[in-house]
């Protein structure tokens, strides 16, 4: 607003340049956003890598961008009670190139500098977005609402799953907006994640989480929780959780997802053998030595067993 204009160090800084004074005097007009040069004190909602879109997108190419979304601390007080973002909330996505092996890093990416910089807020119950530049020509110390043309509110309108936020990509946020029912009806909720499969399988059983899996597997394949070595974790977390006959009902069907897989019959062994099932258990443990293909380790491990269990 003109008023912050006058106040602002920043402001006064910029100002020199006598052309964009009267720019940004004009500017001022249409409900302008000063940049919020504290936005890295606000509270941070999540980090999306490679999903960018809009101006940034065609600065991307084929690597992939980091986007940091945070939003004003009242803002996000507010949203924990009600579960909607109240008037005046105002978010900033700050978007960074990624890089990796720097350092000690070889594989994945972390965050450098900062490609661009968006924001939006909520003004009389509508979403305005901004846009404050990018990391090459310079961060605006102030930008106007941009018009429809933009593209903004189109996408946010039709995909966001809160309002016109993308709270489904904020975890802690989706999270409250579910409790809070105000998750639009549309909203199509990704594969569950391991702990998603286990919560499942602990509360509402085994049955349940078959079909979880089932429709993860048409979804996704290469999602977590259709993977072997995901599944066995939760069977050992079932297990541990004294969820015994859940536990062997999740290696009894991993050992029918990977049929070659001689650590799917050893988990199958170990997990009856603790539950005293005495004669499946052997049987399981002669499957591992008959795949002719567990490790010497797991070898050692199952010829012991068969011989525990009073096979030869
Ligand atoms: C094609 C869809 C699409 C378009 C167009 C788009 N956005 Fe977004 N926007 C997203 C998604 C997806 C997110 C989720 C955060 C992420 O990218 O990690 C997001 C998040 C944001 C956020 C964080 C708050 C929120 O609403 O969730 C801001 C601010 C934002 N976008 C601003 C803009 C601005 C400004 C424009 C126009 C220049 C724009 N967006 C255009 C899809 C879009």
């Amino acid at each position: 607003m003109f008023k912050s204009f006058n106040t602002s160090p920043g402001r006064i800084a910029y100002a020199n340049n006598m052309t964009t004074l009267m720019l940004l005097a004009l500017l001022a007009a249409d409900g302008e956003l000063a940049f919020p040069k504290d936005y890295r004190e606000w509270v941070y909602l999540s980090s999306g890598l490679g999903m960018t879109y809009g101006p940034a997108a065609s600065m991307a190419n084929n690597n992939p961008m980091w986007d940091n979304v945070f939003v004003k601390p009242e803002s996000w007080k507010a949203f924990k009670e009600t579960g909607t973002w109240p008037e005046g909330t105002t978010f900033v996505l700050e978007i960074r190139y990624a890089t990796s092996q720097g350092s000690i890093n070889k594989g994945g990416h972390y965050q450098t500098d900062v490609a661009a910089i968006e924001a939006s807020q909520k003004r009389g119950g509508q979403w305005q977005y901004f846009g404050f530049g990018n990391g090459l020509s310079g961060i605006r110390p102030a930008a106007s609402p941009l018009p429809a043309q933009a593209g903004c509110a189109a996408c946010h309108s039709a995909n966001g799953a809160v309002e016109w936020t993308f709270t489904q990509f904020y975890p802690a946020a989706l999270a409250i907006a579910q409790a809070k029912g105000t998750v639009r009806a549309t909203y199509q909720p990704p594969v569950p994640s391991p702990a998603a499969l286990f919560h499942t399988v602990r509360d509402a059983g085994w049955s349940k989480a078959v079909d979880l899996l089932a429709a993860a597997k048409q979804k996704d394949p290469s999602a977590a929780i259709v993977q072997e070595a995901t599944l066995n974790s939760v069977g050992y977390a079932l297990q541990g959780a004294n969820r015994t006959e859940d536990a062997i009902a999740l290696f009894n069907y991993v050992t029918r997802q990977f049929p070659q897989s001689a650590n799917a019959f050893d988990s199958l062994a170990e997990v009856l053998e603790a539950a005293g099932r005495k004669p499946e258990a052997l049987e399981a443990s002669r499957k591992v030595l008959a795949l002719g293909s567990a490790s010497e380790q797991l070898t050692k491990i199952n010829r012991e067993r068969v011989k525990r269990l009073g096979g030869e």
